[in-house]
């Protein structure tokens, strides 16, 4: 029986209500991270904005793997306390969340931003004030480059995307050409976009065009039919939750009939009240399956079924194992010294090194890193939409 995911429900009534009350009041500024009764790891996440169609998702993993952790006894037997910042959808949002976590919440480590676009702007931040961060969703290249303390649990491009194509070319073999999209204002889509390129022309099939578009878009008339004008079979687009969905929707009304392979962007659920019934038949690589048989990943499915009724998506899993990282690591620290004998700044360069060292094993699978900061993974999967006639219900059903 192939798995699925549902979308998290009520998503845009619920939303503005279930984030105003996500933010955590912050710590006080007398206080250090190694004092503090509960030891404060931050969360720079995307709680509002478009952008809070992935940043949902997140929040719900973080949340999860806080309770579990704490359950089986935090660390040392010392709670931790996500403190959560909203990072909103742009650079600016990410920049002062992390400054407010940093210098304000005085947290050990951040997990986050959002959006690669947000980590490039943010991360050389944490990288100078010493806090060690990690990506839970940055797939552009370059991200564990901007410093060492940057490191990230999301695969990035080059070994997810190329497996959508490898699943496009089984369902219809005889596929020859393809339509290339990507939003021009983001780092992540133009970092996708070039893979995809490379592994169209790689596959010898013909790109026929490349058509480009900003995630702020909502109409995309003019891109659309120039692409239909070509005859593809195959759209790839490399865009965020709406205006990709909103891509989808405007290709199948203008009668694009062909296979679509969306990008790490478009990988929620949340999208499903975008395209509606046009959201059936899209392809997504995936970083995670709902599947793996790691006890950690049937203890994080079992929570999240329980809360909301659905197999967790990629985006809460990934979530997750960033706490559980940060989890292990500082057990690994305090069993050498207590952590609360450690000033801040010490505390965060040896959970930093600390973390790079270890290996994990989460609900994507056993990972570790480079010394650079790149996450080893080895399992990745592909994932079809699948909408009830109406359009108003869908799951994500794992390929074989
Ligand atoms: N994977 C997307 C990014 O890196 C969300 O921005």
């Amino acid at each position: 029986m192939p798995k699925s995911i549902a979308p998290l429900p009520g998503l845009a009534i619920a939303l503005s209500l279930f984030f105003t009350s996500c933010a955590q009041s912050p710590t006080s500024t007398s206080e250090t991270a190694s004092s503090q009764a509960d030891i404060p790891l931050g969360a720079a996440l995307a709680q509002t904005s478009n952008v809070a169609l992935l940043g949902q998702e997140q929040v719900a993993g973080v949340k999860i793997a806080e309770q579990y952790f704490n359950t089986k006894g935090g660390v040392g037997g010392r709670p931790i306390q996500i403190v959560f910042q909203d990072t909103s959808g742009d650079e600016a949002g990410a920049i002062n969340a992390f400054q407010t976590l940093i210098n304000q919440d005085r947290v050990v480590g951040i997990i986050g931003p959002t959006l690669s676009q947000q980590a490039f702007g943010a991360n050389p931040i944490a990288d100078r004030a010493g806090v060690p961060v990690l990506g839970p969703s940055n797939t552009a290249k370059g991200i564990p480059q901007i410093g060492e303390f940057i490191a990230r649990v999301s695969a990035p491009i080059t070994v997810v995307a190329p497996n959508a194509l490898k699943a496009a070319l089984k369902i219809n073999p005889k596929l020859k050409r393809v339509a290339v999209f990507y939003a021009q204002n983001d780092a992540y889509s133009k970092s996708e976009t070039e893979i995809f390129q490379q592994t169209v022309k790689d596959a010898k099939l013909d790109l026929v065009t490349v058509q480009k578009f900003q995630t702020t878009d909502t109409d995309f008339q003019t891109q659309a039919t120039n692409a239909i004008n070509l005859k593809p079979d195959l759209v790839i687009i490399s865009g965020l939750a709406a205006d990709g969905g909103n891509l989808v929707r405007q290709l199948r009304e203008l009668g694009y009939q062909g296979l679509i392979i969306g990008g790490n962007g478009l990988n929620t659920s949340n999208i499903f009240p975008v395209c509606q019934a046009d959201c059936d038949g899209i392809l997504i690589a995936q970083a995670y399956s709902p599947d793996h048989p790691g006890a950690v990943n049937v203890a994080f499915r079992q929570a999240f079924q329980q809360q909301f009724k659905s197999d967790p998506p990629q985006f809460s899993a990934q979530a997750f194992a960033a706490v559980q990282v940060f989890v292990e690591a500082l057990q690994a620290v305090d069993q050498q010294t207590k952590i609360a004998q450690i000033p801040l700044p010490e505390l965060r360069q040896k959970l930093n090194a600390q973390l790079l060292k270890g290996s994990y094993d989460t609900p994507l699978g056993k990972i570790s890193f480079t010394p650079e900061g790149e996450i080893v993974q080895t399992s990745f999967y592909v994932a079809q939409i699948k909408m009830d006639a109406g359009g108003e219900k869908g799951k994500f059903v794992f390929l074989k």
